[in-house]
C-alpha cells in the first residue's frame, strides 16, 4: 500500500505553465488607478521587474524556469504527494483522497515558489532593496528566505496584530536576515504570480500518474488564489485541450467570502486605491477583514485568473466557518500526522465533505487537495479552538453592500 509518491530532482518541472495560452479569450484589461485606462508594461515598471510584468501578460504556453531558481527549488522540490489512507479509513469512505504537501518548503508553505522567482528577477534588474507587506507572516518569511539567497535587503511590514501574536514568524524573518516593522494594515497581494506556483500542479499531475489515478475533483483554499491556481492550472489545461473532466473547488472563509458572495467587477487591487484596477470577484477594496485565524485568506479580491475560471464555469467555490474548518484540521492531524495551517484546513474541510458525499453515494471518486502549509506557527489558533473560543462569523450582507458602493467607476473597454 503506497503512501507517498516521490519524484526525483530530475523530474522537477523546468517550465511554468501559463494558462493564458489556452483560455478561450484574453483576460479583461488591467486599468490604471488614476486614468482608468488600460495599462501598458511601462506603467507597471515602478512596481515590478519587467520580467514579471511580461510573464503576467504573456500568452506563451510555457515559460522556462531560470536555472538559479530551479537550483533553489531543489532544496525542497519536488514536494511529496500523499495518499491519505488513514483519513480514508477514519471517514470510512470509498473515495480515494490524495494531498500535495507544500509545507516541506523552508518557510512551511507554497509561498517560496513565487518568492524565489520574484527575488531572482529583481536581482537580475539590479534591485538592491525590497519592501513588502505580510499579513500573518507567511509571505514575509518566504520573501526573506528568497532575498537571503539573492543578497537583497528586505524590509517586511507585518500587520500589527500578527507582529505581536505570531512572534516566531517574526523571528523566522529576522533569522533569514530581513527587518520587520509592525504595520497598521495590509494593502495588497498584487504581484504574487500564480504562474510561478504551477510547479505544484505539474508535479501533482506526474505523481497522480504514478499512483494510477486521475482526480475527479481538485480542491484548494483561496486567499489571493496562488496555491489554488498553482495546483489546478495544469488540470485546466487538460480540460481545455484534451477534454478531461475534473471539478475544481476553491474554498474560502465565511468571514471573507470573495468568490461566493462578492461581485464580478473592476476594483483596486489594494485598499487605498493606488494599485492597478482589475476585473475580479471582489468584496470591495474598502472591505475590512475581520480577525480570523486563517489570516492568509483575508483579501478583498480574487486573482483575475481564478475569477476567470469561475466566470467560465471551470471552477466552483464554497465558504466555511472557522469551527468546522478546525474540526477537519484536527481530524486530519490525528489521522495523517501533519498539523495543517488554518488556511490549508479550509481545503481539508471540503475534501472531507466530498469524501463523505462518496460515503453516502458509494462512489469511489478520486479527490486531490492542496495542503498549502503546516500550522506550526499557528498553534495559538489551535489552543483557542480547543478552548471553544473561536467565533463563527459570516461577513454581514450590509457591510458587503456598503463596500461595493465604493467600487471605482470605469468604462470597460
Ligand atoms: C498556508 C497558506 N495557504 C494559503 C494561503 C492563501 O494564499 P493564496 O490564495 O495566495 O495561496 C496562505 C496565505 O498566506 C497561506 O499562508
Amino acid at each position: 500500500m503506497q503512501t507517498k509518491y516521490i519524484l526525483s530532482e530530475k523530474e522537477m518541472p523546468t517550465r511554468w505553465y501559463n494558462v493564458q495560452a489556452d483560455l478561450p479569450s484574453p483576460l479583461p484589461p488591467v486599468l490604471h488607478p488614476i486614468t482608468k485606462q488600460p495599462v501598458g508594461p511601462q506603467d507597471l515598471a515602478p512596481l515590478f521587474p519587467m520580467a514579471i510584468i511580461m510573464q503576467e501578460v504573456s500568452t506563451e504556453r510555457y515559460i522556462d524556469i531560470p536555472e538559479e531558481v530551479q537550483e533553489i527549488y531543489k532544496l525542497w522540490r519536488p514536494s511529496p504527494l500523499y495518499r491519505a489512507h488513514r483519513l480514508e479509513r477514519v471517514l470510512d469512505t470509498p473515495a480515494k483522497i490524495y494531498y500535495k504537501y507544500e509545507g516541506v518548503s523552508p518557510a512551511g508553505s507554497h509561498k517560496p515558489n513565487t518568492a524565489i522567482a520574484q527575488a531572482y528577477y529583481n536581482k537580475q534588474e539590479g534591485v538592491k532593496r525590497i519592501s513588502t507587506e505580510t499579513g500573518a507572516g507567511q509571505w514575509g518569511s518566504a520573501l526573506a528566505l528568497a532575498c537571503n539567497y539573492f543578497g537583497l535587503e528586505l524590509k517586511v511590514y507585518m500587520v500589527k496584530v500578527s507582529y505581536f501574536q505570531k512572534p516566531y514568524r517574526r523571528s523566522l524573518i529576522e533569522t533569514w536576515g530581513a527587518k520587520v516593522v509592525p504595520s497598521p494594515s495590509m494593502d495588497t497581494q498584487a504581484g504574487r504570480s500564480i504562474l510561478d506556483q504551477t510547479v505544484i500542479g505539474e508535479e501533482s499531475m506526474k505523481q497522480m500518474e504514478m499512483a494510477g489515478d486521475y482526480p475527479d475533483v481538485v480542491i484548494g483554499c483561496v486567499g489571493g488564489g496562488s496555491n489554488f491556481g498553482g495546483l489546478v492550472m495544469p488540470f485546466v489545461r487538460e480540460m481545455l485541450r484534451n477534454g478531461k473532466k475534473t471539478r475544481l473547488v476553491a474554498v474560502e472563509p465565511e468571514a471573507c467570502p470573495t468568490m461566493t458572495r462578492g461581485v464580478d467587477a473592476y476594483d483596486f487591487g489594494d485598499s487605498v486605491g493606488m494599485a492597478p484596477i482589475v476585473k475580479m470577484f471582489t468584496l470591495g477594496h474598502t472591505f475590512t477583514p475581520p480577525g480570523i485565524h486563517a489570516g492568509g485568506l483575508r483579501y478583498h479580491g480574487m486573482s483575475p485568473l481564478i475569477s476567470e475560471l469561475q466566470r467560465l464555469g471551470l471552477a466552483e467555490s464554497r465558504a466555511y466557518h472557522q469551527n468546522p474548518v478546525f474540526d477537519a484540521a484536527v481530524q486530519f492531524a490525528r489521522a495523517e500526522g501533519i498539523v495543517p495551517a488554518p488556511e490549508s484546513a479550509h481545503a481539508i474541510r471540503a475534501a472531507v465533505d466530498e469524501a463523505l458525499v462518496c460515503k453516502q453515494s458509494g462512489e469511489s471518486k478520486v479527490i486531490l487537495f492542496g495542503l498549502s502549509g503546516h500550522g506550526h506557527f499557528d498553534m495559538g489558533s489551535y489552543d483557542r479552538y480547543f478552548a471553544g473560543e473561536l467565533e463563527d462569523y459570516a461577513y454581514p450582507e450590509e457591510k458587503v453592500k456598503e463596500a461595493l458602493a465604493h467600487l471605482p467607476e470605469v468604462t470597460p473597454a
